[in-house]
């Protein structure tokens, strides 16, 4: 299980080993009543409790681990998952789970719980799902199954496929490269699963869903996904002009908002896992909106919950910082848009054109990565610079105001800069403050889009206060700025092709993360398992 470490406690007889994910709420309530008992704790952590709860509860009532993992399902508060084995018997395994995920791979000869099919990539790729508050009892040849009220249960067996997860980095120092370079392949997956090649109109599998009724959306999702769901609010609200709120998960689940009837929520998840959009998403469908998930897992948890389930169709990512799926996330949000925009009176021409745009972009994405990869190029050149950068701004305007937050989010998870994103126009209400020789600039700015004299007047005020400027443009952005003698020698311009505007997002957003990735890569940072962070964060 991701970030587990096994536990052992001894009470009376029983001397049991745990692994265990999540938080368990009222750990401290539970130790208190275990204390009298004669429980010894040698930690502060939730996890030491488990193994004392489970052998209380044998000494006491339980015949069976199975049933004391029941009794102690009953007393804890929160949201986890753990495996618990009696020493001495390495047989049998007993697991549980509530709200983190766990399931069991069913080998030859073996079975096995993991928190996630990846783990067994390779060993099987058939697996059982377990629901929440669910018993598993697995020995090398059983599994047996009780649901929360102890009672029998099957849980289906699902085939996954890993064979993507076995490929390993193809040659690539890092998976975040790889799957960069994927990205071009992921959108060609999208586009010609979800459009119609004949009519070049959007084709999402979105069952009965009728779109054209939609009077409101939510989208709520966290980190990059959320970034992905702002992105998605400016396609759904300029395309289909229907009203879109974007949340992070975890304010999204506290604020108990009042939901709009008849409204749709969209949860936009790559793992399927996180443990505060889940939650989010129960709560709107408890609330009776429809809930459609965007997610690459559709094996996952949320994929079990919403009513509609559209797959990202990324492949496994495995770098924990999200590049591919994210380029599907923001892809498929614009053919979500196209098509709701059709179902509310857009015409199938101007649809089909929009369409045409977005299938030019895997040929767009090759040419950008293969250009910007290059070891002697301007990235790689300013990742060189950035190494030693205490602190860095990301601005932008429009669409490319997500993909600032995006880009800083970036930067900040693989290379450990300080990096922070702001929609250009709040650059004077508080971020210029900042604005000195050290700290490094980077402007995204699209010259067509109507906003660039703007961002030119934003560049000045950061070079007046002698701030470092990288400016990521296109071709005719570039050149306005030479042709009025703008572009000073401290600047770095990163040119972009020029791309329609709707696709402005996907083009910005691989200068973005190959900037992260060299300069990580030259501060020798772990890239793809960077510090402190998990892949799916299925605790709150
Ligand atoms: O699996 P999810 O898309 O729900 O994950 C959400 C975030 O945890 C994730 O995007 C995170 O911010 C990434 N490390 C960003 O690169």
């Amino acid at each position: 299980m991701a970030n587990a470490h096994p536990h052992s406690g001894k009470l009376g007889g029983h001397n049991l080993t745990v692994v265990h994910n999540g938080i368990i709420e009222n750990f401290a309530a539970i130790k208190a009543e275990l204390l009298p008992h004669g429980a010894t704790f040698m930690s502060e952590t939730d996890t030491e409790v488990i193994p004392f709860a489970l052998a209380n509860a044998l000494e006491h009532s339980a015949k069976t681990l199975a049933q004391a993992v029941h009794a102690v399902n009953g007393k804890f508060h929160g949201h986890y998952a753990f495996v618990v084995m009696k020493q001495g018997d390495a047989t049998r395994m007993v697991g549980t789970r509530r709200g983190a995920p766990l399931c069991v791979g069913l080998g030859e000869g073996a079975n096995y719980l993991v928190s996630d099919p990846l783990a067994l990539a390779g060993i099987t790729s058939r697996f059982m799902y377990l629901e929440d508050g669910d018993v598993v009892v697995i020995t090398p040849k059983t599994v047996e199954i009780t649901d929360e009220n102890g009672k029998p249960a099957k849980r289906a067996v699902k085939v996954v496929d890993q064979s993507a997860d076995m490929a390993g980095k193809m040659g690539y120092r890092h998976f975040m490269l790889k799957e960069i370079n994927e990205q071009p392949a992921v959108v060609s997956r999208v586009l010609q699963a979800h459009t119609n090649s004949s009519t070049m109109l959007p084709a999402l599998p979105l069952g009965k869903l009728a779109l054209g009724k939609v009077p409101f959306i939510n989208i709520v999702a966290c980190g990059t996904a959320y970034y992905a769901g702002l992105v998605g609010k400016y396609y759904l609200e300029q395309l289909a002009r229907v009203p879109v709120n974007v949340d992070v998960a975890s304010e999204f689940r506290y604020r108990n908002p009042p939901y709009v009837p008849g409204g749709l929520f969209i949860a936009v998840s790559q793992s399927g896992e996180t443990a505060d959009t889940l939650a989010a998403l129960q709560h709107a469908k408890a609330a009776g909106q429809h809930t459609l998930l965007l997610t690459n897992v559709p094996t996952s948890t949320m994929a079990r919950t919403a009513d509609t389930v559209v797959n990202l169709l990324a492949e496994r990512e495995i770098a924990v910082a999200s590049t591919k799926a994210f380029m599907a996330m923001i892809t498929t949000l614009a053919l979500l848009a196209l098509q709701l925009a059709q179902a509310r009176g857009m015409a199938s021409a101007d649809v089909a054109g929009h369409v045409a745009h977005l299938r030019t972009l895997p040929t767009i994405l090759t040419s950008l990565i293969t250009e910007m990869s290059h070891e002697k190029g301007t990235l790689a050149q300013l990742a060189e610079r950035l190494q030693e950068a205490k602190s860095m701004l990301y601005l932008g305007r429009g669409s490319l105001a997500p993909m600032a937050l995006e880009g800083a989010l970036k930067m900040k998870e693989i290379s450990y800069i300080h990096s922070e994103g702001y929609a250009s126009g709040e650059m004077k209400h508080g971020p210029i403050a900042l604005v000195d020789k050290e700290l490094v600039v980077v402007n995204l700015a699209a010259s067509h889009d109507g906003l660039f004299e703007k961002t030119i007047s934003n560049l000045k005020e950061v070079e007046a206060r002698h701030g470092q400027i990288v400016l990521m443009t296109d071709a005719a952005g570039a050149n306005q700025l030479r042709e009025s003698g703008q572009v000073h020698s401290g600047m770095v311009v990163v040119e972009i092709p020029a791309v329609p505007q709707a696709l402005l997002p996907m083009a910005f957003a691989v200068p973005l993360q190959l900037l992260a990735y060299f300069t990580a890569t030259m501060k020798g940072t772990d890239v793809d398992q960077p510090r402190n962070l998990a892949k799916s964060v299925t605790v709150e």
